[in-house]
C-alpha cells in the first residue's frame, strides 16, 4: 500500500548546518496494516512520518501510495499535503474547547474542498464517534471529556474523512501510564476493525511490541533493523536494538572453541563458560557478546542435576520487588547478571544461588 524507498530529509539550522535528519530510509507497508517507527528522541521519526504526510519536503527518494507517487525526487513530484488523503494525530492533539465532541470531529469534514451534506457528515460523524466509543458524549463541551476520551477524539477527527492512511506520532504520550496501556487495546482494536493502514511513531518499545505488525528500529536517521515485535525482541541485529527493546544484560566474552561435532561454541565469558549453538559469523578468538534477557536467566536455589553447562553459582546482591515478577540482581564473579523471576522465589539477599541461561534466550554479537 505504502512504499518508502531511500528517502533523505534533511533541516538547515539558523547557522546553516545541515542536519540529517532521515538517511536512506526505505520501507513498505501492507494493506491493513500497522507499521511502527521506534527509536530514542532525535533519530528522524517525526521527520520520516512528516515527509510521508507531505509537511517536509525531502531532497531524495520515492514515496508511493498504492503505486502512485505522491513524492519523487527522480520525477520532481510532490503532492501537496492536502491532497494526499492521510490523516494524521499529532503528538500535542489539540482538542478544540469551544466545540462539541462532535462538532471537533465533523470539522475536517466542514472545512475540506469536497463538500457534504449535514446529513452526510451527521451520518459519518456518529459512524466515527460509534467507533471510539464517544457516541453517547456527542454533545458534550470537549473539555469536559477525560484524558483518554479526548485521545480518542482526536483519533476520531484524523478518522472522520476516511483517509487511506492514518499517522500517528507518539498519539498516547500524554496520558498517565494506566491509561496509556488501556488505550493501547483501544487502538490496535479500532485500528484492526477498520482495517486501516496506520504508521505510528513512538520512543516507548511496549507500545510498539504491543501494537504492531512490524517494527522498524531507527537510530541517528536510519533503519537499523525492521521486523514482527518478536523477531525485534527475540533476535536484535545488533547491540542497539538489543539494549533499546527491553531489559538485557550484555557479558563480555571470547569465542574458545568450535566444537563442529557437537554443533557447539564455546566462549570464555565473565561469568564463567557458555556454550551455544554454532553461528556461522564466528571463529575462535573473536572477542564478542553474550546477550540474555532477564526473564531467560533462571535461578535455584538448588544445583542443576546433571548436565550443568551455562549453569553458575552467585550471590543475591540485591531484589526488587514488582508486584507479578521478582528482579533480583545476581554477582557471578565480579558480574552483576539481572534475572526477573516468579515472585516465589524467596532466597535473600547475601545468600548463594544457582543461575541458568536458557540457550535459546542467548543471542552473540561481535564486540563492538
Ligand atoms: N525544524 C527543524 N530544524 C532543524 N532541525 C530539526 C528540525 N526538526 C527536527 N530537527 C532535527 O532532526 C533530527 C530528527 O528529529 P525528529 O523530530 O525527526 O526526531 P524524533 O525521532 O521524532 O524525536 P522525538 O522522539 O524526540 O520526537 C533531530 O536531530 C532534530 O534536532
Ligand atoms: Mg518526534
Amino acid at each position: 500500500m505504502l512504499n518508502v524507498t531511500g528517502l533523505f530529509t534533511e533541516y538547515v539550522s539558523d547557522k546553516g548546518v545541515v542536519v540529517q535528519a532521515a538517511k536512506d530510509v526505505t520501507f513498505e507497508v501492507p494493506k491493513g496494516k500497522l507499521f511502527t517507527l521506534l527509536g530514542p528522541s532525535g533519530c528522524g521519526k517525526t521527520t520520516t512520518l512528516r515527509s510521508i504526510a507531505g509537511l517536509e519536503k525531502p531532497s531524495q527518494g520515492l514515496i508511493e501510495v498504492n503505486g502512485k507517487a505522491v513524492y519523487s525526487s527522480v520525477k520532481g513530484v510532490f503532492t501537496p499535503p492536502n491532497k494526499r488523503g492521510f490523516g494524521m494525530v499529532f503528538q500535542s492533539y489539540a482538542i478544540w474547547p469551544h466545540m462539541t465532541v462532535f462538532q471537533n470531529a465533523s470539522f475536517p469534514m466542514e472545512v475540506g474542498q469536497k463538500k457534504f451534506t449535514t446529513a452526510e457528515i451527521k451520518e459519518r460523524v456518529m459512524r466515527v464517534l460509534e467507533s471510539v466509543e464517544l457516541a453517547q458524549y456527542h454533545d458534550r463541551d470537549a473539555t469536559r471529556l477525560s484524558g483518554g476520551q479526548q485521545q480518542r477524539l482526536a483519533l476520531a477527527r484524523a478518522l472522520v474523512m476516511e483517509p487511506q492512511l492514518l499517522l500517528l506520532d507518539e498519539p498516547l504520550s500524554n496520558l498517565d501510564a494506566k491509561l496509556r496501556e488501556k488505550m493501547r487495546f483501544e487502538l490496535k482494536k479500532i485500528q484492526r476493525e477498520l482495517d486501516i493502514t496506520t504508521i505510528y511513531v513512538t520512543h516507548d518499545q511496549s507500545e510498539a511490541l504491543a501494537l504492531s505488525h512490524e517494527i522498524a528500529v531507527m537510530s541517528a536517521g536510519r533503519i537499523v533493523q525492521r521486523g514482527t515485535p518478536r523477531e525485534i525482541y527475540e533476535k536484535p541485529k545488533n547491540n542497539f536494538v538489543a539494549d533499546f527493546v527491553g531489559a538485557i544484560n550484555f557479558i563480555d566474552a571470547t569465542v574458545k572453541d568450535i566444537d563442529a561435532q557437537h554443533q557447539r561454541m564455546v566462549m570464555d565469558s565473565e561469568v564463567g563458560l557458555i556454550q551455544l549453538p554454532i553461528q556461522e559469523a564466528f571463529k575462535v578468538g573473536d572477542t564478542v557478546q553474550v546477550c540474555v534477557r532477564p526473564e531467560n536467566v533462571h535461578l535455584s536455589d538448588t544445583p542443576p542435576s546433571e548436565d550443568n553447562m551455562n549453569s553458575y553459582v552467585g550471590t543475591v546482591d540485591q531484589k526488587i520487588f514488582l508486584g507479578e515478577v521478582l528482579d533480583f540482581q545476581v554477582k557471578i564473579r565480579e558480574k552483576l547478571i539481572l534475572a526477573r523471576v516468579h515472585p516465589t522465589q524467596l532466597t535473600p539477599v547475601g545468600h548463594p544461588i544457582h543461575v541458568y541461561f536458557d540457550p535459546r534466550g542467548c543471542v552473540v554479537f561481535k564486540a563492538e
